[in-house]
């Protein structure tokens, strides 16, 4: 059973969204609009008010009917399902104008059973949460932020794999899209001219020898046209990078297709595959000058190749060699 959070988006919305989205040069009267959606017709205009209120333009009135006037880049459920069926993520999405955090969200979700697959998706977050309790900038319908929820057949030492796999199918995903090259920095930011647009957080419910689930959160920096004074010199947007807008919609079912492919490619052929890539495409993998910031002090070194479970080898400075299992990697200076 379909069971949504509280302060998820009301499914008549997004029917009413996506009716209007489908037609966008016909005018549709309250009469189709109530029996598309299921509601009754005299309620159709409180059902538009509401998107209205939403920041979605629509034109018209109950005499005469309702038309879009631009289309929106919502990120709305059912146009996502339609357009990743067939993947592992087309069953079940779940989408917020507002929520605190989509990884809360589906942490919430995958502990009361939610489903290998389900997709949690928001136009803003008032509390985005980075990795070592940093916030997430996470500006209203200028960014993607989005959790999946997975069922992995792995012991929880292979998780972070997925990590991995998620930046690969963002940056195949922007590639695509964008035209861009984005780098990918061990292991779990995506970059453009050395500044950061994507990061990742993923986190895990296990025991020691079995995954319950893990959750990738993935926030994208898309369509802001600047950012917070604190990030302009690490952080930056695809928009601001290629000077134009992109459909974020475009990008999600983008990534989301890519995801597929880069799991089901990591279910059959194994790690290797998804290290190697890795390895091809990250500047960070090799020969790179770093900085690696842990809880116990910082070093400096030149990475040296990934191991077989995907942690980052980094020749110390002092000549020692050492696997990097968690702390936050940057390039020296
Ligand atoms: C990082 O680079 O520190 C990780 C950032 C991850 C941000 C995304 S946005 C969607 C999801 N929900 C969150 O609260 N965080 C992740």
């Amino acid at each position: 059973m379909f069971r949504p959070l509280p302060g998820a988006t009301d499914r008549r919305i997004d029917a009413l969204l996506t009716l209007l989205a489908d037609n966008p040069m016909l005018v549709i009267s309250g009469a189709k609009i109530a029996g598309e959606i299921g509601v009754s017709r005299s309620s159709v205009w409180r059902w538009v008010q509401m998107l209205r209120s939403l920041g979605v333009r629509v034109k018209g009135h109950p005499r005469s009917g309702y038309q879009l006037d631009r289309i929106p880049d919502a990120l709305m459920p059912q146009m996502l399902r339609r357009r990743l069926h067939g993947t592992l993520f087309g069953r079940r999405v779940h989408h917020f104008f507002k929520v605190d955090s989509t990884n809360t969200a589906a942490l919430r979700l995958a502990h009361e059973g939610e489903p290998h697959g389900s997709v949690i998706v928001a136009e803003e977050q008032t509390a985005g949460r980075g990795r070592t309790g940093r916030a997430w900038h996470s500006e209203k319908s200028a960014g993607i932020y989005m959790t999946v929820v997975l069922r992995p057949p792995l012991v929880p030492s292979q998780a972070p794999l997925l990590t991995l796999l998620a930046g690969l199918a963002v940056r195949d995903a922007v590639a695509e899209q964008t035209g861009l090259h984005p780098d990918l920095r061990w292991p779990n930011d995506v970059l453009l001219r050395n500044r950061k647009f994507c990061g990742i957080l993923t986190e895990m419910h296990a025991e020691p020898d079995r995954v319950h689930f893990v959750i990738v959160g993935i926030g994208i920096n898309v369509n802001n046209a600047r950012l917070p004074e604190d990030l302009d010199s690490v952080a930056t947007s695809l928009r601001m990078e290629s000077g134009r807008a992109h459909s974020r919609l475009d990008l999600l079912v983008r990534l989301l297709r890519s995801l597929d492919r880069y799991y089901n490619q990591f279910l059959t052929d194994g790690a290797a595959a998804v290290i190697d890539r890795f390895a091809a495409v990250s500047s960070f993998a090799r020969g790179k000058r770093v900085r690696v910031a842990t809880v116990n002090g910082a070093y400096t070194g030149t990475t040296a190749g990934l191991d077989s479970s995907g942690l980052l080898r980094v020749v110390r400075d002092d000549g020692s060699a050492t696997m990097v299992v968690a702390g936050d990697v940057t390039e020296a200076t």
